[in-house]
């Protein structure tokens, strides 16, 4: 890390990396935004564009298409590099792919000397999180994937729209695999101030069941939208620039996001979606919620279904 002016290294300006990159540069929160894609044309371009914003741009910052030797200066690579997520397509099918794909990616990194942090967001990003962990040799404090911290953003938004109540005072968390297996922490959510079970028994005219429904449109949300527009992509970039921030201005801000995991929820040796406390360090701490038995059920079966992957591939 370089402690004078934070720089991002952007790598795969497709659609998610240029929303995060267009995220990033309105809320001000880097000095040195550098572009990396395979296609260097195209990366070009990009930066031209963005650049033309600046003008209105909230603080000042520099933008160029680089190289891999950009990362020794680095204090955060952005991966959203790889293929994207077909219709009809699982986060899952992509595995293989993507995999090779990135370890070419992280030994470039690391042949130049990164010493920052990894945010990781390609599909499947809880496996690309943990092969980047892999690849790079960095402490597992500082590979960080997106993990749910889009499906929560959902999830407080649709419950915020439901009780017609702001998304920012939803208090509720998606976890498990950024995918089919994730889900809702019903037992912590809390509207306002009241915990959900209070807010429905005061309240007749909201119910569970309708709850239910809620979350499967969250769980389903980038399904709806790959078959609307092709693909998902400021929602993400968003949820990027977020933890950024968190971690560029040491924020200690918990966020559902994929980390590693050493013993919490009785497990180990997988990336997945859970609260953690982010800062300029990466993950100061992992939260372990105290989940009901039908939570830790269904998190439990996520762990495995990730571990079925990552099993193969690991090797
Ligand atoms: C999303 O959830 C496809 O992972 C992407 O929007």
């Amino acid at each position: 890390m370089n402690g004078k002016v934070n720089r991002v290294v952007l790598i795969g300006t497709g659609a998610v990396g240029c929303s995060y990159a267009y995220s990033l540069i309105n809320q001000g929160t880097v000095e040195e935004l550098v572009l990396i894609d395979v296609n260097e044309f195209r990366a070009e371009g990009e930066v031209m564009d963005l650049n033309h914003g600046l003008p209105f741009a909230p603080s000042s910052i520099k933008i160029w298409n680089g190289s891999y030797k950009d990362c020794a200066e680095a204090d955060l690579v952005v991966i959203t590099a790889g293929l994207p997520q077909k219709p009809g397509e699982t986060r899952l099918d992509l595995v293989r792919k993507n995999t090779m794909i990135f370890k070419d990616i992280v030994k470039n990194i690391m042949d130049n000397d990164f010493d920052g942090i990894f945010l990781i967001a390609t599909n499947p990003v809880d496996i690309l999180t943990y092969v980047t962990w892999k690849e790079s040799g960095l402490p597992k404090e500082r590979v960080i994937g997106s993990g749910t911290t889009l499906d929560t953003a959902r999830l407080r938004y649709m419950l915020g729209d439901y009780f017609d109540i702001d998304s920012r005072n939803v208090h509720a968390y998606i976890i498990g695999e950024h995918g089919d297996t994730e889900l809702p922490v019903w037992s912590h959510t809390t509207i306002g101030v009241e915990r959900l079970e209070t807010y429905l028994a005061k309240n007749s005219e909201y119910n569970q069941e309708q709850l239910e429904s809620l979350f499967e449109n969250v769980r389903d949300a980038a399904y709806h939208i790959i078959e609307r527009k092709g693909s998902t992509y400021y929602g993400i970039g968003m949820s990027l620039t977020r933890i950024t921030k968190a971690i560029l201005q040491n924020e200690n801000c918990i966020l559902p996001v994929s980390v590693y995991l050493d013993g919490e929820y009785g497990h180990q040796d997988v990336f997945i979606g859970t609260p953690a406390v982010i800062n300029r360090n990466g993950v100061k701490q992992v939260i372990e919620l105290e989940l009901n038995d039908v939570e830790k059920q269904q998190f439990d079966h996520s762990v495995k279904v990730l571990k079925e992957i990552i099993l193969p591939i690991s090797n």
